[in-house]
């Protein structure tokens, strides 16, 4: 089990799935959910490292590990504390 925070509320997730379903919860808009819009951009303020990879998409938008897009994101363990 992984801890999601956002905002700094914690959310118990199942390791290696997407954050997309609690930053819904948290008001966070998604729009495309394909990593094209970028609307779902959010700031990994501890545990970057517990995040899947930057994906081709994450990074032809020149974001990199402390900014990245939150439908495309998963937790894989531990904890992350991400805001937007
Ligand atoms: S919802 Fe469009 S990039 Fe994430």
């Amino acid at each position: 089990m992984a801890i999601l925070i956002i905002n700094n509320k914690e959310y118990k997730v199942p390791d290696g799935s997407p954050i997309a379903d609690a930053c819904h919860q948290e008001g966070l808009v998604f729009d495309c959910n394909t990593g094209v819009c970028g609307q779902c951009q959010i700031s990994v303020l501890e545990g970057a490292e517990n995040l899947s990879g930057l994906t081709d998409e994450e990074k032809d938008l020149g974001l990199d590990a402390e900014t990245r897009l939150g439908c495309l994101c998963a937790i894989q363990k531990g904890t992350v504390k991400i805001t937007f």
